[in-house]
This record gives C-alpha cells, sequence and structure tokens, in this order.
C-alpha cells in the first residue's frame, strides 16, 4: 500500500488507450457491424483522438486528477456521437466526481474512482451485467479493482487483475444476447458475437494495467502533500 498513481501516468494511460483504439479500430468496426451500425470504431477513434489532442495542447492546464478526467468526460460528451460517447463521458464525468484535486491517487483512489464511473454508466444506460454491454467487461473489472486494494496488492497487481477480469467478461458477451443498445432488436442474433462496446472497455483496462502500474518510486502521501498547495487547486472549466 501507499504506492502512488501520478497524474502523468493517468495521462499515460489515455495517450496509450488512444493508440490502442487506433490500432483495433478495424476491429471495433467489424465487431459492431456484426451486431450495430458500424460506427463504433471511428466514434472510439474520433474521441480519443481528440482527446490526445486537448492534452497536447499548451493551453491545456488540468493539473489535478479530477480536473483532468472532467476534461476527458467533456471532450468525449461533446464529439462523440452514438451510445458509446455519452457512456464513456458518464464514466470519466462520475470518476471525477469523485477524484481528487491532487497530482497522485491510491489505489483505493482509483477503485472509488472505477466505481463511481461503473455508477455513470449505469445510471445514464440502465444496463446490468449479463445485458451484452460495456458493463459486461467493466463491472467484474471494478470488482477485481476493490478486492485487490481491499488485499492490499501493489498497483501493478490490483491492475493485472482488473484486466484479466475485464478480459474475461469481454469474452462471456459473445454468449448473450443482448438487453440494451443497438444489438437488442437482433434478439437471439446477437449470440455468437462478441460485444463491441465491452471490447473498447477492456482496452481502457488493458491500457491501465500497461501505464498505471509502474512504480515512480515515491510513496502517494508525500506527493499529495506536495499537490495540496494553492497552486494546485483545480480551476473552473
Ligand atoms: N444502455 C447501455 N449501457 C451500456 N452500454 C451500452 C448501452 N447501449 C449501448 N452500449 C454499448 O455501446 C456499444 C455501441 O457503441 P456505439 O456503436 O459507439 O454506439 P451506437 O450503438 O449508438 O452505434 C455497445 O457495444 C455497448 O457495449
Ligand atoms: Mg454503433
Amino acid at each position: 500500500m501507499g504506492q502512488e498513481i501520478t497524474l502523468a501516468q493517468l495521462r499515460q494511460w489515455l495517450v496509450t488507450y488512444a493508440s490502442r483504439i487506433k490500432s483495433q479500430e478495424a476491429l471495433l468496426t467489424e465487431l459492431d457491424a456484426a451486431i450495430g451500425d458500424a460506427d463504433h470504431g471511428a466514434n472510439m477513434r474520433r474521441g480519443t483522438r481528440k482527446i490526445c489532442e486537448r492534452m497536447a495542447d499548451p493551453e491545456f492546464r488540468h493539473d489535478d486528477v479530477s480536473s483532468l478526467l472532467r476534461a476527458v468526460a467533456m471532450t468525449l460528451i461533446s464529439n462523440v456521437g452514438g451510445a458509446a460517447g455519452p457512456l464513456y463521458g458518464a464514466f470519466f464525468l462520475r470518476a471525477a466526481q469523485v477524484g481528487q484535486q491532487a497530482s497522485a491517487i491510491t489505489l483505493d483512489e482509483l477503485a472509488t474512482m472505477f466505481r463511481a464511473g461503473l455508477e455513470g454508466i449505469q445510471q445514464r444506460g440502465k444496463a446490468q451485467l449479463g445485458d451484452k454491454t460495456m458493463i459486461d467487461a467493466l463491472q467484474p473489472a471494478v470488482e477485481a479493482l476493490e478486492a485487490a486494494a481491499k488485499e492490499g496488492l501493489s498497483v501493478a497487481a490490483a491492475l493485472e487483475a482488473a484486466r484479466s477480469a475485464a478480459e474475461m467478461g469481454m469474452q462471456n458477451t459473445v454468449e448473450l444476447q443482448a438487453n440494451r443498445g443497438r444489438a437488442s432488436y437482433l434478439g437471439p442474433r446477437a449470440i455468437g458475437h462478441q460485444d463491441p462496446g465491452a471490447t473498447s472497455l477492456y482496452y481502457l483496462l488493458e491500457s491501465a494495467a500497461e501505464t498505471l502500474g509502474e512504480s515512480t518510486g515515491a510513496p502517494a502521501a508525500a506527493n499529495r502533500q506536495a499537490a495540496e498547495t494553492p497552486a494546485k487547486v483545480s480551476r473552473p472549466t
């Protein structure tokens, strides 16, 4: 315990996610072509590219965790059409609401943010586990993250557990009939296809495991103190 996840790592997470989406865009399109309208790859590509563009802007000054996540949410909500944009937006917005106005967070805080994000998606989309949506990848990952945090695992081990849970959840969507989203119009014909949103959500966890687990050496508490100087207070957006 005590290991920190820094703002720089969270930014790297988003950049890594964007590059994963870019490399898997064709697969996401193909999955959505089978049970939706073939736009999930393009939707996610546009949203993640915009996030990277905004973060690269010298005017971008979201220098605490909560403010960064809120900016990500707003970028997704205003740039991504379809169901997924507002749903991912809800994830980041709710995570921002419980996120810290600090430049580093603990694993417990990350788990709290992911739980809030899950609740945000559910409040907006009303999907439950087993409805063949992104929830099927996210919920098991959140539960794994919470369990790992409780057991005092390292950030790296916790995120690997969450990644693995998300992967299983994503794979489980193949056998499911959809109860939410476009795929629900297909009834039993959706069975046999992996859900595109669960797949993009898996990449979010995969990217997190790649970027947030690396030890940065400093204990979170020390960094937190440094981050709570007045200069780091989040500014209104
Ligand atoms: N109500 C919902 N709750 C959670 N996820 C949903 C919901 N509706 C759709 N999704 C997710 O969104 C994905 C489709 O996203 P996308 O293709 O970008 O939007 P659209 O369905 O509007 O074309 C689905 O694969 C599913 O995972
Ligand atoms: Mg679609």
